[in-house]
């Protein structure tokens, strides 16, 4: 199956898949200066929560590694401005601020006993081992989320948690991809997630590149089909999880979530441990991103709507009791989250991805 590859590290710099292109066109681009990854960011040329962690790491290290500092000294002046460069991106997704976090452990420990030219070579290899790990737990939510799958008939998704959103198989659309891989004959239904367009442009795309069978709808068609449509499972991505299961995700999932429930399909969250947010206790408190009003009034920069005041949210939250269980790395959490998510975390602190195709 095919697997996009949207951020690579190379000896060039930083390539990154311009994901405001797709699907018309399928352009790379190469970053060789840390502020220009943040504007990536800013700009969504990468988005998906656990992608811009990956892309997060990637700008710190380039930032490290091309700085003109000709001494550690000069370097440790440096480094918290190339840091709070990256965290001024983008306000939800956790993995961003997860992803600094390491990089800056990384930095202090290299920094306390290495030369300059060390640190440089430290910094570079934690950003592609956190790249390498992001595969790695994809591929575990994947096994973990395909047992919960139907054998066959459809399933609904919410905007891209797919490989372009991950830097792995993908999250929601990696259990997908294995469950599929196992045998299961599943059709995807596919909103097109208004007013950013990630399920249209980006789920549509990566789902007809690896021949997984689709059907693109519309946002306001999602209450229909989960009435109508044979859907035995909805599988979606995080941006951030509270400790009480409680979760950020793409603007619609709320209401995909509430339809779910009102008619008996269960509905489960695919992400990464490090999409937990376990120092806030509810949804409450999760930073929503505001964009921009021309993304709504606006399609292709011709105006579709007249010129009134607009809401923008990029998320909502969806509340931990619509939810069935939140596939991690390290296994399934069920209710109540506050326990099953903490025991998780700990899981995950204490050692590897739990892959449950080794154990
Ligand atoms: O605004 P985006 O495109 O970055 O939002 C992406 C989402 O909401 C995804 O569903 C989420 O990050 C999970 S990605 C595996």
């Amino acid at each position: 199956m095919h697997v996009a590859e949207p951020i690579v590290w190379t000896s060039e710099g930083v390539v990154m898949i311009d994901q405001r292109r797709l699907p018309a066109e399928l352009v790379h681009l190469t970053y060789t200066d840390y502020r220009e990854v943040a504007n990536a960011i800013r700009d969504m040329v990468i988005r998906g929560a656990p992608a811009i962690g990956v892309a997060a790491a990637m700008g710190v290290a380039l930032g490290v590694v091309r700085s003109p500092a000709r001494s550690l000294a000069e370097l440790r002046a440096e480094f918290p401005i190339i840091c709070s460069t990256i965290a001024q991106t983008r306000p939800t997704a956790v993995d961003l601020f997860w992803a600094i976090e390491r990089m800056k452990r990384r930095f202090d420990e290299a920094a306390a006993t290495s030369d300059i030219d060390a640190v440089r070579t430290a910094m570079a290899a934690e950003a592609q081992r956190i790249h390498e790990e992001k595969k790695a737990t994809d591929e575990a939510i994947g096994h973990f989320g395909a047992a919960l799958m139907p054998e066959n008939g459809h399933v609904m998704t919410q905007c891209n948690a797919g490989a372009l959103a991950t830097a792995g198989i993908g999250t929601a659309l990696g259990v997908i991809r294995i469950a599929i891989e196992q045998g299961r004959k599943l059709h995807v239904f596919v909103p097109e997630t208004r007013p950013y367009l990630q399920g249209a442009r980006l789920t549509a795309w990566e789902l007809h590149e690896a021949g997984i069978p689709l059907t693109l709808i519309t946002d306001n068609m999602v209450g229909h089909f989960l009435k109508t449509g044979d859907v035995g499972a909805v599988v979606v991505g995080a941006d951030r999880i509270a400790a009480n299961g409680d979760t950020a995700n793409k603007i619609g999932t709320y209401q995909i979530a509430v339809l779910a429930r009102e008619n008996s399909v269960p509905f489960y969250v695919a992400a990464p441990i490090s999409t937990l947010d376990l120092t806030i206790s509810s949804g409450e408190t999760i930073p929503i991103e505001q964009r921009a009003a021309t993304e709504v009034t606006h399609l292709h920069g011709v105006r579709i709507a007249p010129d009134v005041h607009v809401a923008n949210p990029a998320f909502d939250v969806t509340p931990a009791r619509l939810i069935a269980g939140i596939i991690t790395e390290c296994g399934i959490a069920r209710p109540p989250y506050v326990e099953s998510l903490t025991l998780l975390a700990r899981l995950r602190a204490s050692g590897d991805v739990v892959h449950p195709v080794a154990r």
